[in-house]
């Protein structure tokens, strides 16, 4: 090799180290810009593995047609979050680091349910509710600001109203850490709901909607955005939908009352969230409806608002945790009063096909919960049910009555 060439040689030498060097800085800020954006500004920090890997749509639904159902590890779960129900033995620990999160459906008796958590659990140290309020403390014990309910009635809507899966599964423990307590910890969270046979709901949430309610400062918050006018267009133009009858209720494509449950139970982010165009309408339907089955099977609990005494059981045992008052099974005859055609009556049920589905596998797995409480607990199942006839002593301060057990009604359309 020359003198020259070996110059030359070096030269390129160092001008290729110097792009390597550069290449390497501009790695390093790429890197940088990029981790600051991704923990620093997302709300969402202690969830970001949902956001930063999340695994190819196409691949996703794939995998789920090909198995008639979803797969495991094919949907995200929080690390905190508790998946399914509890051991038989599981007792909620109320000094430690327990939290009941109740994901509230519009329509489906949680309201009742609500009052029932702050209200009528026999506890040492119960919510500390306010005259005039609304809302109650529920502290764990010997403690001022450590709660273990996170509900409209205790910690307010602090993920936004009605909050449905994808929300608080988003949110829960940052706002936990932040608004409700203020400080970081590290809790276990038991999510737990009530469902309704969709039919019933769906009228039942017309009724509500002609009486002016709107729940228009829902969120529907969805990979830290909220949906645009395009993707969620309003039904009605006025302030409120007051007198609508249920035919244009039931023509409006985008009424969030269709299939309300599997929307709400979903996890929304693997269907684009509300961006329609982001699969066909079968792809969408299908792994919508996987998704809340999936996340219904890891709730530590739910109930059904046609079986409110089961659900009482079903809640106590899960966490032995008891009420004081009975749960008395809702007033379905108001439901049944509005006049529903045989066409309307289709035209619903077309509606809702994935709530009813939804609904039909909640009895299944409902009823298996329930048989394994009773087989393992035949002794409480016995005093329950006594209690629920009014045969044992029990303090009802509520002095209401309750429906028997055996003559359960169901709700009607
Ligand atoms: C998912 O996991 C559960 C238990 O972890 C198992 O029973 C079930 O068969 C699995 N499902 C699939 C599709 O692999
Ligand atoms: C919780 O703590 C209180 C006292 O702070 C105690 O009386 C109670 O037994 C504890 N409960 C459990 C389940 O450990
Ligand atoms: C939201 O709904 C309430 C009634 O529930 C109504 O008074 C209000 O005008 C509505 N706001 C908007 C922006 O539509």
């Amino acid at each position: 090799m020359t003198p020259a060439a070996a110059s030359q040689a070096s030269k390129s030498k160092l001008a290729t180290s110097r792009w390597k060097v550069v290449f390497a800085l501009l790695l390093l800020l790429c890197t940088f810009v990029f981790c600051y954006f991704t923990f620093v500004c997302s709300p969402y920090k202690r969830w970001r593995h949902f956001t930063l890997t999340p695994p190819q749509l196409s691949q996703r639904t794939r995998l789920m047609s090909r198995h008639g159902g979803p797969l495991n590890g094919s949907f995200y779960m929080p690390a905190n979050m508790h998946r399914g129900p509890p051991p038989l033995d599981y007792k909620f620990d109320m000094n430690g680091s327990d939290v009941v999160v109740f994901l509230h459906m519009q329509k489906t008796s949680g309201t009742v349910f609500g009052r029932h958590l702050v209200h009528h659990m026999d506890l040492d140290e119960p919510c500390q509710c306010t005259e005039g309020t609304k809302r109650c403390r529920c502290l764990r014990p010997q403690t001022t600001n450590k709660h273990w309910l996170f509900s409209r009635f205790s910690t307010g809507w602090k993920c936004g109203l009605h909050a449905d899966w994808t929300e608080l599964s988003t949110c829960v423990d940052d706002v936990m850490n932040t608004k409700v307590e203020g400080s970081i910890a590290s809790r276990r969270y038991f999510y737990v709901t009530i469902l309704r046979e969709p039919m019933s709901r769906l009228i039942s949430e017309f009724r509500h909607v002609r009486r002016g309610a709107t729940w228009n400062k829902s969120r529907h918050m969805c990979n830290g955005r909220y949906p645009t006018a395009d993707e969620l267009p309003p039904c009605y133009k006025t302030d409120v939908w007051e007198d609508v009858t249920l035919d244009a209720f039931l023509a409006c494509e985008s009424n969030l009352a269709f299939n309300r449950q599997t929307r709400m139970l979903a996890d929304l982010r693997l269907v684009g969230c509300y961006d329609r165009d982001a699969m066909t309408t079968d792809e969408r339907d299908g792994v919508m409806l996987a998704s809340a089955k999936h996340n219904l099977d890891n709730l530590a609990f739910f109930g059904l608002a046609e079986q409110q005494e089961l659900t009482q059981f079903l809640f106590q045992q899960t966490f032995k945790l008891r009420f004081t008052v009975v749960f008395a099974q809702a007033d379905s005859s108001k439901s049944a009063n509005t006049p529903v055609t045989h066409a309307q009556s289709e035209r619903i049920r077309s509606r809702n096909v994935l709530d009813v589905e939804l609904y039909r596998h909640a009895e299944r797995v409902f009823a298996a919960r329930v048989a394994a409480m009773t087989a393992q607990f035949p002794a409480e199942y016995e005093r329950f049910v006594k209690e629920v006839n009014g045969e044992s002593e029990m303090e009802f301060p509520d002095g209401g009555s309750f429906a028997k057990m055996s003559h359960r009604t169901k709700s009607g359309h």
